[in-house]
């Protein structure tokens, strides 16, 4: 199981809060999983990208509450998870059914925080499933991206930074350090995110415990 990409909070009608994610990296994921024989099922949000399918089940989705719902059915058939989708923190905490229309005072969009899909599916793992996080930070990383796996019970993080140029959101590069339990760090070169993809998977299937 994948997850990928953005995910769309509305306001109204016609608006939505959204983010920068283009869903590369986590489609590069399934893909390369399909590669090696598995049996994938993708939840992807509002992602523009064009990718081969083949292989694989697609399930799009486009709010935080939409993925939780689709991930924590797909989550009970899964011996490996990835989550690297960039999933709201927040939504508006109500959606008018028509457009707002412009006015003279400042508009205030009240938000309430959504739900952590990884934090949810790591109370809900069982011993035999293995369940990977992303970690997007911008400063102390090495200490946020620890953080992340011990709090949300995960197997391994896969930590991207923006100060990495041509790491993260919408390039075709990527470079990531993975985290375990055991305190153990791989670090990738500055690569393809198909390259990213199969070092991804390379670490998570070695078992580096
Ligand atoms: N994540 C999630 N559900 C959310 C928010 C995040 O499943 N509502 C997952 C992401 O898919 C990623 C991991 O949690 O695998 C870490 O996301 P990140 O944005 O780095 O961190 P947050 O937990 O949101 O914390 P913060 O924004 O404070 O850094």
């Amino acid at each position: 199981l994948v997850n990928a990409g953005p995910t769309y909070e509305k306001i109204d009608a016609v608006r939505f809060i959204g983010n920068y994610s283009t869903g590369k990296m986590g489609i590069a994921i399934a893909s390369r999983a399909v590669e090696l024989g598995a049996n994938v099922t993708l939840v992807l949000g509002p992602s523009q990208v064009l990718f081969d399918d083949k292989g694989m089940h697609v399930i799009r989705v486009q709010t935080a509450d939409d993925m939780y719902e689709a991930c924590s059915v797909q989550f009970k058939f899964a011996d490996y998870t990835v989550l690297s989708a960039a999933v709201a923190d927040y939504k508006p905490k109500s959606i008018a059914d028509k457009k707002i229309k412009k006015g003279e005072s400042e508009l205030k969009v009240e938000l309430e925080p959504t739900v952590d899909i990884l934090a949810a599916l790591g109370t809900m793992k069982k011993e035999n499933q293995t369940l990977v996080g992303f970690a997007l930070e911008t400063n102390n990383e090495l200490e946020y991206a620890k953080g992340k796996l011990e709090k949300k019970n995960l197997d391994f993080i896969v930590l991207n930074s923006l100060r990495d140029k041509g790491a993260g959101f919408g390039h075709d590069t990527n470079k990531v350090t993975v985290l375990n339990r055991n305190g153990n760090k791989f670090e990738t070169e500055l690569l393809s995110k198909h390259e990213i993809a199969k070092s991804i998977w390379k670490i998570i299937l070695d078992k580096h415990d």
